[in-house]
């Protein structure tokens, strides 16, 4: 038994901050940010008082929708988000409890850019060891909530958005998650982080003089590190299941910075036609970033039944790996 996507659905919310309007905040411009970052526009949830569930309920209750499934039958539900609305109650359970699921065992994981992976890998245990069957993955990330829109660093990579997917198992053994490598390297911890907001730097005047919780981060260093282990692991997992370029249909990687999915594709080998990108008009959308590629390619008739796709993600902590995932028959 394999565990596979039988549904994905993705939300943006409407307002669009393009690159043009950035350079009016900050001393950058979208020469600059095209060539470096590959990003021209990133969608922003502009109200103050919706936190990260917001991106997220939208996509879920069009998910139960659209697959028919009614929210008493969902047994499982994890949420993956770098902004949690609150640090407890769990996003998952203000998600499911907008979306009247009850019946689930719902909670969040933390595994930043890396969550969709984190979380379809956990969904897959799940199925596979026969403990539940009807469970949704969901990715919420209000980015703009942890971005400095002082820092031209770092406000120009990032957007928000939500996804979610059902995750069922089936009888096709060809179909669904094949494999993973999924790793977590905390030794890049003070490279990429969010000082503030935990327990080890409670909210304070300080936090706030100090923008402590806004996201920090070394980018060169961070950059190196995504493509080699990203790099790394994809043909870690090629190896391990002797696949050839030639097995791969598509590569979809964390889209964090164009030239960082070049690099890796190049790395890797594969053409530029077998990669789904859509950095340029979503931005880094951490956890999301994956499933929204993967739902946007699909909605344009490009996976089919039984393609095999190249999975790559890597975000804070270090948190990185690939997936091999054969594409299965999914409502969109
Ligand atoms: N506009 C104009 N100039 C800029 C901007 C900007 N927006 N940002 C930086 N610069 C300048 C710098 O000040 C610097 O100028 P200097 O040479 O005069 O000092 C110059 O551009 C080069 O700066 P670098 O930081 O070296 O630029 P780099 O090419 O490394 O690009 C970037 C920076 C885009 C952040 C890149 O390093 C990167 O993409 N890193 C990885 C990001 C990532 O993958 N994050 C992981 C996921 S996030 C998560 O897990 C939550």
């Amino acid at each position: 038994m394999k565990a596979a996507i039988t549904g994905l659905t993705h939300y943006l919310p409407d307002y669009v901050l393009t690159n043009d309007e950035l350079s009016q905040m900050v001393d950058t411009n979208d020469e600059w940010i095209t060539t470096r970052v590959g990003i021209k526009e990133r969608h922003i949830l502009k109200d103050p008082h919706a936190g990260s569930s917001a991106l997220a309920i939208p996509a879920v209750k069009e998910l139960l929708e659209k697959t028919g499934t009614r929210p008493e039958e969902v047994d499982c539900f994890i949420c993956a988000s770098s902004a949690p609305d609150y640090r407890w109650p769990s996003t998952a359970a203000i998600i499911c409890d907008a979306c009247d699921i009850r019946h689930a065992m719902a909670y969040d994981i933390q595994a930043a850019c890396s969550g969709f992976l984190f979380n379809l890998n956990q969904a897959r245990a799940f199925i596979e060891a026969g403990l539940y069957k009807k469970i949704i993955i969901c990715q919420a990330e209000k980015c703009s909530s942890f971005v400095d829109y002082t820092d031209r660093s770092t406000c120009p990579l990032f957007g928000d958005g939500g996804a979610a997917a059902l995750v069922e198992p089936t009888d096709d053994d060809s179909l669904g998650v094949q494999d993973a490598v999924l790793y977590t390297n905390g030794a890049g911890n003070e490279h990429l982080i969010l000082k503030a907001g935990g327990s080890v730097n409670v909210p304070s005047h300080q936090t706030v003089d100090d923008k402590w919780s806004y996201i920090y981060q070394d980018g060169r260093y961070v950059f190196k590190n995504a493509v080699t282990m990203m790099t790394q692991t994809a043909g870690e997992i090629m190896q391990k299941n002797n696949l050839t370029l030639e097995d791969i249909d598509w590569v979809c990687t964390h889209q964090a910075n164009k030239r960082i999915i070049d690099a890796v594709r190049q790395y890797v080998g594969v053409s530029e036609e077998k990669v789904i990108c859509n950095i340029e008009k979503v931005g880094n959308t951490s956890s999301a970033s994956i499933p929204i590629a993967l739902h946007t390619a699909a909605q344009e008739g490009k996976l089919h039944k039984g393609d095999t796709i190249l999975l790559a993600a890597f975000g804070s902590g270090f948190t990185y790996g690939s997936m091999i995932l054969k594409w299965a028959d999914c409502v969109i």
